[in-house]
């Protein structure tokens, strides 16, 4: 199910300054277009704040929940260092097959580091300290993906959730979009929980989709 992501002309304006994609970007912007999911994957702008992230927090062990093609993944792997890596969970094995060849394509293949499977029973394994977490995978477990995120980013390191406005449904918007009740419930949580903590400093930045930014104090 593709999304019509509504551009808007600040949103144009930022795209066309600051967002140029590589080549390796363009190719898996052009895959998604041609499978029908181009906007299920986030905007270039998007893609181009996560890099900025990267750099900002001079971040080297990045874990994504959620790889799609792999479009947020290069993004953020061309803003690690050599020895940065970002370890990047599938659950669709189709979109993991995809996502492999497309990456493996890519000057940053190197520092990625693809996984096929459940997120929640993987993560279980994944013993590491993350510098970055970025959310981004099925809505209806957020909650889950956020409690092990806090128990694994660093203290100044951030996590990060796409798509937290849940297709208009946190902000009373109609977007023509269902979500179900556990996405509903999950979406709430995860903005909540951050939004209360004493751990974090949080912001949400309004993009289309919503993204929610936290950053550990201690
Ligand atoms: C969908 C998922 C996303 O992460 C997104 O940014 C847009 C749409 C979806 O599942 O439809
Ligand atoms: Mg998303």
């Amino acid at each position: 199910m593709a999304h019509e992501r509504i551009s808007t002309r600040s949103e144009e304006y930022i795209t066309r300054l600051f967002s140029k994609e590589s080549a390796s970007l363009k190719e898996i912007s052009k895959a998604l277009r041609a499978d029908g999911k181009f906007g299920i994957n986030v905007s270039p702008y998007e893609g181009k704040l996560l890099h900025f992230f990267i750099r900002l927090i001079r971040a080297k062990t990045v874990v994504e929940i959620g790889t799609l093609y792999g479009y947020s993944t290069v993004w953020m792997a061309e803003a690690l260092p050599e020895d940065g890596k970002i370890v990047s969970i599938e659950k669709n094995p189709e979109n993991f097959e995809r996502a492999m060849t497309l990456v493996k394509a890519a000057p940053a293949a190197s520092k990625i580091d693809l996984r096929c499977g459940d997120a929640v029973e993987l993560l279980r394994e994944l013993d590491l300290t993350a510098d970055l977490v970025f959310i981004d995978a099925d809505k209806g477990n957020y909650a889950n993906y956020l409690s092990w995120a806090v128990r694994h980013v660093r203290p100044g390191g951030l996590i990060i959730g796409d798509n937290t406005f849940l297709f208009g449904h946190m902000i009373g918007e109609d977007r023509g979009e269902r979500a179900g009740e556990k996405a509903i419930a999950a979406m709430t949580a995860f903005n909540e929980t951050l939004a209360k903590s004493d751990e974090f400093v949080s912001i949400m930045i309004p993009t289309f989709e919503g993204m929610t930014v936290a950053m550990r104090k201690h």
